[in-house]
This record gives structure tokens, sequence and C-alpha cells, in this order.
């Protein structure tokens, strides 16, 4: 299998990729199992594409492991996710620190359980210095509430005197995002043959490939990821120009 990542082009690889990590529950039914083997499972998914990720020079990667509508769920399964999270956060860190991952997270931080939120801080911090793949975690996330929450800091600024209407293009818009200074995603995965954004980047995503897999997540490997980027580097991207024009 590594003959497909030895396939891709590395001058043309994505800076920052994003993944709808989609399929756990359907995965745990199939095994006939509860909805927690499924997430639990899906753990190996990500230490595999992370690995993978670092190994084709990504950059950054972003994971939508919480969204906000996630909450809503049973209690259950909000409070075993929460517990994984923790878990997986202690179990992976040293090899994070191994790999020179870095890490860090967007979203409603301020709503994770404490104990979960201290244990993500403690890894951020440990791995801060590192220089290699910069792999963000989506917790507690909805692109509507990033957005509404942006607005509220530019009107508050405006207000204040500190920002004037005329400033306001979509530059400086991206920088009240909790994804100011990270390069737009070029190419968004979805697995588990769903096609929504579910909310996700939506500002973000404005000129992203999307790649949709029927995979479940449980199952996806970096094997995968190296075929979603070569299908990636397929793709022309016109940015709303003619090829032509690109060929020029
Ligand atoms: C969607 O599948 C998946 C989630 C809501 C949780 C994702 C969490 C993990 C992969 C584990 C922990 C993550 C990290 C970063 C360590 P679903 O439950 O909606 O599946 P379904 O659509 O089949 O029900």
């Amino acid at each position: 299998m590594d003959s497909i990542k030895n396939k891709l082009d590395i001058q043309k690889m994505p800076e920052h990729i994003a993944i709808i990590m989609d399929g756990n529950g359907r995965w745990a039914e199939k095994h006939g199992k509860a909805r927690i083997f499924g997430h639990e499972n899906g753990v190996e998914a990500v230490r595999s594409v992370v690995e993978g990720a670092g190994e084709a020079g990504i950059k950054h990667l972003t994971l939508y492991a919480f969204s906000t509508e996630n909450w809503e769920r049973p209690k259950s399964e909000v409070d075993a996710l929460m517990e994984l999270l923790v878990h997986s956060i202690e179990n992976e860190s040293e090899l994070l620190m191994e790999k020179n991952v870095r890490l860090s997270a967007i979203g409603n931080l301020a709503k994770m359980p404490l104990g979960v939120k201290e244990k993500l801080d403690g890894c951020i911090e440990m791995l801060r210095k590192n220089t290699g793949l910069n792999l963000i975690l989506a917790l507690s996330y909805s692109s509507k509430w990033e957005i509404t929450e942006a607005v509220k800091r530019i009107v508050n600024e405006a207000l204040e005197g500190k920002l004037q209407p005329e400033m306001i293009n979509d530059t400086l818009f991206g920088q009240y995002l909790n994804t100011a200074g990270i390069p737009d995603p070029e190419l968004l995965i979805r697995t588990s043959g769903e096609y929504r954004i579910s909310n996700f980047l939506l500002w973000q995503i404005a000129y992203t490939e999307f790649y949709f897999t029927d995979k479940l997540w449980p199952d996806f490997r970096k094997e995968d990821l190296f075929e979603a980027i070569a299908d990636f580097q397929c793709r022309e991207r016109r940015f709303g120009k003619t090829s032509e024009q690109l060929s020029m």
C-alpha cells in the first residue's frame, strides 16, 4: 500500500486537510456492539491518519471530533465520548511527541468538562514546540457558532472605535475565526457515505475540494487518506477562472 503514497506529487500536497469522521455508530451496529465501541475503534483510525498526514508532509489536519449538536446525544454516549477523549489524550501524547505533532483545538472549549479541558491544555502545552503536523481537534465546534462569535467581536471593536466598517473584508473576518492564521483546507474528507457538511468550517471551505467515501470511520486508514490526496491531485482547481486562464 506504500505505493499509493509514493505516487503522490509532493509539489501538489494540500497544506490543510479537514475530516468529518463519520460512521462510528453504524460500524458498532454492524459488529453487534454498543455505539461507544465504534468511537473506541475510531481512535485507531485517528492514529493511522495522523501518522499518514505527517508522513505525507501535511501541515494542518483538522478533525471534527465533537460538534455543538453532539451535546444533544444521550448523556451516556456524551459521557463515554468525553472519557474516551481524556484517555486518548493521555495514551497518545507520547506518540504525538515522538512524531513531532503539535496539537491545537477549535470550538467552544469553555463548554468542555473541566477534566477534558485540563488534559487537553496539558497536552497542547507539552507539544507546543513541535514543528511537524499541526493536529487541530474541533471540539464542541460548530461553524455557525464560530461565525457568530466573530461577528460579536467585530461589532464590539467597532463600537469601541477600534475598527471602522470599511476595514471589514474577508481577510479581516478570517482573523476573528478560531482558525485565524491557518490556511483554509484545500481538501475536506467525509466518511460513511453521507454527503453533508454538518456545520463544519462553513467559511473556510469556500474553495475546498470535497472527497466522500463509503468507508465507515473506524475502517479508515492512512492508505485511504493517501487515496483521497491522490484524487485531489487530479482535480483542476479553477477558483472561478477558466482552464485556459490557468495555463497562461
Ligand atoms: C461520528 O460518528 C463520530 C463522532 C461524533 C465522534 C468522533 C470521535 C472519535 C473518532 C473518537 C475520539 C477522537 C479523537 C480525536 C481521539 P457517529 O457516531 O455519528 O456515527 P453514525 O453516523 O454511524 O451514528
